[in-house]
This record gives C-alpha cells, structure tokens and sequence, in this order.
C-alpha cells in the first residue's frame, strides 16, 4: 500500500476554526465539535489569547490537539470557519478577514440583540451582510443564534434538548452547518436563505428576554411535532 493510498483510506478530518473563539459561545463549540471528531483551532486577535484558550480546553479533555492561532491564520488552515466575535465587530472582522475567507464556508452565529429593548434587528440579517461583504466565493450560513453558551458547557457527551436553525441561500452549505449542529449534539433545522436569518437574531432576543425574566441561564429552543 503507498502513502496515497492510506491518505485516502482515513477518513476525512474537517478543520474547523472559531474566529473570535476566545469568547462565551467559540469554547463550547469547540468542545463539543472536538469530542465529535473535527480538528479545531481557536481564533484571536491575539494569538497569546487564542493559544491561552486552547491551552484550557485541551486541559478540559485532556487531549492537545486543539490549536490556538491569529484569526488570519487559523481561517487559512480550516476548511470551516465559523463566525464567534462580539456582534459590534461583525463587520470590521469580516473586512480583515475577507481575503482568507475566499473559497471557505462561513458559518455565521451573529445574533445583535438590544438588551434594553426586546425587539428585533434591523435587516438586512448579519449573515446576509457578510455574504454581500465576502462576496459569492464564500459559502456563507446562519445558525447557532439562539443556542446559549452555558447550555454548551454542560455534559459534552450528551445531546443538547435545543435545536439550531440553519439558514443558507445554498443547500449544500446548509447541509455542512447541519451536520456541525448534530456534531455537537444539536437537532437542526434548514429553515429559510440568508435573508430569514433576521427571524433567528430576533429570536435571540425573546431568548435573553425570557431567560431573564426566569432567572435562567440556558433556555433555548425545542421543536415538536415535525418529522424529519
Ligand atoms: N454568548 C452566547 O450565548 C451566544 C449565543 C448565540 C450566538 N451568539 C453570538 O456569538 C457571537 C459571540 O458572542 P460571545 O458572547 O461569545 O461574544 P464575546 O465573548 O463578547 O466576544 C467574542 C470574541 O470577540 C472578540 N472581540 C471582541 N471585541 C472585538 C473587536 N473590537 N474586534 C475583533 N474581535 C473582537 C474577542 O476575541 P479576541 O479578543 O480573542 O480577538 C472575544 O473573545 C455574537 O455575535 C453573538 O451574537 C452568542
């Protein structure tokens, strides 16, 4: 047997990089997508922060094989990348990043909520802003909005009881977000194109709103009823 023909006899490892990973929701992500299977770096701006939080969640599995690197250089050895940064600095890191983001897919979890006021953003949805930003080159999908970090960090090895919606313009990317939702224990959903993501940002904010109202800290989303 050559080189090559083992090469193609393991199974293909995704690379998955978390841009602004060092955050709430990047390390419960990370975590799980891990334990899944997937190689997954962290992304900074820094990239002391970045290998900082590797460092934690490597130690929280008691593996090393999580990486922690600059933004740039972490979107340029993943195949995936997904969008974690403060929703403030949406697209200020799209725009430095949107060189070496041409030819990936972006899954984009911004949600912009005003915590003062419940009501929904204002359109057009963050990820159909970074899909006009990036360009057609890049495969851009919604989802992860109204999954709450804290609810990420419990029991890793079981599935979450909340869904992820996945919204794309093409099915193909959905499917990608899709299967990294399930990855990570999640049931997911394609619900609409890059346009209806507005829908989930707004939901976020119902999301804050009544996990407040409760005192709670990990609510989210279940459907019922829908066979898939
Ligand atoms: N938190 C949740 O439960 C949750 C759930 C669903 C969706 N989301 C969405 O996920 C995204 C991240 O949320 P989060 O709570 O994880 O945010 P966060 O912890 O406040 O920030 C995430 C990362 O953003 C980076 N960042 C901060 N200021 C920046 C700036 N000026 N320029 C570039 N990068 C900056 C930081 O990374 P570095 O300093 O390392 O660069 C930081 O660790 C948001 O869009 C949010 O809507 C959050």
């Amino acid at each position: 047997m050559t080189n090559n023909d083992e090469q193609l006899d393991q199974p293909l490892i995704l690379t998955v990089a978390i841009i602004g990973g060092t955050g709430n929701l990047g390390p419960g992500l990370a975590l799980r997508w891990t334990n899944a299977g997937y190689r997954v770096i962290i992304g900074s701006r820094q990239e002391e922060k970045a290998k900082a939080t590797a460092k934690e969640l490597n130690d929280k599995l008691d593996i090393e094989t999580i990486q922690g690197m600059e933004n740039r250089d972490a979107v340029k050895k993943a195949n995936i990348c997904v969008m974690t940064v403060i929703a403030s600095a949406h697209q200020e890191v799209l725009e430095s990043l949107k060189d070496d983001l041409q030819g990936k897919i972006l899954i984009d979890t911004t949600a912009r909520v005003d915590i003062q006021e419940l009501k929904p953003p204002v359109a057009p949805s963050a990820a159909r802003y970074a899909q006009d930003l990036l360009g057609p080159d890049v495969k851009v999908a919604a989802a992860f909005q109204n999954v709450p970090f804290h609810a990420l960090l419990k029991d890793l090895d079981e599935s979450l009881e909340m869904d992820v919606f996945i919204f794309a313009d093409d099915p193909d990317t959905a499917k990608e977000a899709k299967m990294l939702a399930e990855a990570g224990g999640m049931d997911a959903y394609y619900a609409g194109d890059l346009d209806s993501a507005l829908v989930a940002e707004g939901l976020t904010a119902l999301l804050i709103a009544v996990n407040r109202r409760y005192k709670s800290k990990g609510g989210g989303i279940k459907l019922t009823g829908i066979e898939k």
